[in-house]
């Protein structure tokens, strides 16, 4: 790839998702974009930046972010913010609620990728809520850039060794087992499926569309593709959709040491927004 070209595709990548492509990740870029010159026909990445000057470049853009952009998810990743859910922060929201905590328990999913965590969080919901009852309603908001990745999350189908990682009770109580030519998947069931709304979102651009505050938001191994000032910007967004007390859940290699956030730190890559 030509030097200029590599500096094109990282300014338009950055402009459109503030993913910050370093130097190093020339290589990377090139491998895969292979994918989108096959898939529009172009021989050479330069007549593929040339694609992507003209207006039918603003429909590919799209798909450029969607290969760039990792989607890399697991059900139940990083453990330690379940059981923090489930032994802290669930406890605390509770003995708040209907006071500063909200009716309606609401949680969103920022950069939710291909669903598996919104859904693992709907189920940690229904396993604390049925331990602990009574019931409190609940919305789980779970929101990506890429609509082609946000198509599988609501499809909500997944491979054998994908829900493999969860207690087979887990997987049984949660999940619809496929048969025939469906034989080796699993589909989520429209009750926890129900729980979730899907919608495509730029975390950067534009107003964030929820006029009700969250308790809790996860917004995960996102941010170690923004640079400095953009991760700031991005968590001072994420503080404004949180109710005083609610929580945010950062990935565990997402430090936000250097950021000016206001926040409280809980426990590692857990922070609270203080009680007003
Ligand atoms: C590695 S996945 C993280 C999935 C999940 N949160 C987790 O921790 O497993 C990162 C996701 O961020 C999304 N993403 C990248 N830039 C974004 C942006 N500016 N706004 C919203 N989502 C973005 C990507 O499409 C991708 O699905």
């Amino acid at each position: 790839m030509r030097p200029n070209d590599y500096e094109f595709i990282r300014q338009i990548v950055y402009s459109h998702s503030r993913i910050n492509l370093g130097q190093d990740k020339q290589e990377l870029v090139s491998a895969r974009l292979g994918k989108r010159l096959r898939a529009t026909g172009r021989a050479t990445v330069s007549e593929y930046c040339d694609l992507l000057r003209t207006a039918a470049g603003t429909e590919e853009l799209g798909n450029l972010i969607d290969v760039i952009s990792t989607n890399h998810t697991y059900f139940f990743r990083e453990e330690g913010h379940f059981e923090a859910l489930r032994d802290t922060i669930l406890p605390d929201l509770v003995r708040r609620r209907g006071r500063e905590a909200g009716a309606t328990l609401r949680v969103w999913s920022a950069a939710c990728s291909s669903g598996e965590e919104p859904y693992s969080i709907a189920i940690a919901l229904e396993e604390y809520f049925s331990a602990h009852p009574p019931a409190w309603p609940r919305q789980i908001e779970a929101t990506d850039i890429s609509t082609r990745i946000l198509t599988k999350a609501q499809a909500a189908v997944y491979a054998a060794e994908t829900v493999s990682r969860m207690p087979p009770a887990t997987v049984k109580a949660y999940f619809q087992t496929g048969y025939a030519e469906q034989a080796g998947l699993y589909r989520v069931k429209p009750a926890l499926r129900s729980m979730v709304r899907f919608r495509q979102l730029n975390l950067l651009e534009g107003a964030l569309p929820f006029n009700e505050p969250f308790q809790i938001i996860f917004c995960r191994n996102v941010m170690i593709y923004f640079d400095r000032a953009t991760q700031e910007e991005l968590v001072q967004r994420l503080k404004s959709k949180l109710v005083p007390g609610g929580y945010l859940m950062v990935g565990h290699s997402e430090s936000l040491t250097g950021i000016n956030h206001g926040l409280k730190i809980i426990r590692p890559a857990t922070y609270q927004n203080p009680l007003s």
